[in-house]
């Protein structure tokens, strides 16, 4: 029976391990990548089956490649099966993306052309993935760094059809949303107005690699401002739905990423008081 995720959440990383083993941490809940367990034993599996005792867990992907013209793989799709079953995590989720064709993976969450056959091709592949999975499946949004001649519509228009059309649920990755707004030169808060608010279950935070006219999403950063005062907008319009922080690279001591979640708390803590009294 999975527990519920609720509150303010990490990425877990190797580099924690250990912390998590060792003491209680200030963290609600966390965030696996699901490739890293899809082995049998090691010790990624020996600290999983650990840590989950005592901490909600939701599974993230990064190649279900939901978007590709190839089927979708059956072999993936088992063996992510099979570590739902271990994990029992309140939801999975993957990338609103394709990430390779023809049997080949370029290893990067590449955007879809926001068209009415992308739409079409969409529906029946997320249908299979829910009938599988038999859990929560949220799509993420992802940043990008080029558009398509083919766009028929914004990615927030894209994203709510794909929502009404298949009933997916949305991890809102407020981080992706500036980077693409600032490199595609869009108002990232018409974007977050225009998200069907009911199918938000969880939201990403993280830094990224700022070179001025362009952004590159490198997860290696804290937070910038322009995306703490989205956040802000983002709790105001989804209320204090389950937040963390992702971080691959230049991994900090546990410490430092629960000072910064601290903060995460304090925004989403203000924000939903404001609203209270504004009431
Ligand atoms: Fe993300």
């Amino acid at each position: 029976m999975s527990q519920a995720v609720q509150g303010f959440g990490l990425g877990l990383r190797t580099d924690h391990y250990s912390d998590f083993v060792a003491a209680p941490q200030r963290v609600d809940w966390l965030e696996i990548i699901s490739e890293n367990y899809l082995v049998d034993g090691g010790k990624p599996l020996h600290f999983l089956d650990l840590i989950r005792r005592d901490y909600p867990m939701a599974m993230h992907g990064v190649s279900l490649s939901i978007g590709s013209t190839d089927p979708l793989d059956s072999d993936y799709l088992r063996q992510l099966k099979a570590l739902v079953a271990r994990v029992e995590p309140a939801w999975v989720s993957d990338h609103l993306c394709w990430t390779g064709t023809d049997s080949l993976n370029l290893h990067d969450l590449l955007p879809l052309p926001y068209s009415e056959a992308t739409l079409r091709h969409l529906v029946p592949r997320v249908a299979q993935v829910q009938d599988l999975l038999g859990c929560p499946f949220l799509l993420e949004n992802v940043s990008s760094y080029v558009s398509y001649r083919a766009d028929e519509m914004s990615e927030w228009e894209f994203i709510g059809e794909l929502v009404a059309r298949t009933g997916c649920q949305l991890l809102l990755d407020v981080n992706n949303i500036y980077v693409s707004s600032v490199n595609h030169g869009f108002d990232p808060q018409v974007f977050i107005d225009a998200i069907p608010a009911a199918a938000v279950r969880q939201i990403h935070l993280a830094g990224h690699e700022d070179h001025g006219d362009y952004i590159i999403d490198t997860h290696d950063h804290p937070i910038c401002d322009a995306v703490w005062d989205l956040y802000a907008y983002s709790v105001r319009r989804f209320g204090a739905v389950p937040t963390m922080i992702e971080r691959d690279d230049h991994i900090p001591p546990l410490g430092e990423l629960i000072a910064e979640l601290d903060a995460v708390r304090v925004v989403a803590e203000r924000v939903v008081a404001e609203q209270r009294q504004a009431a």
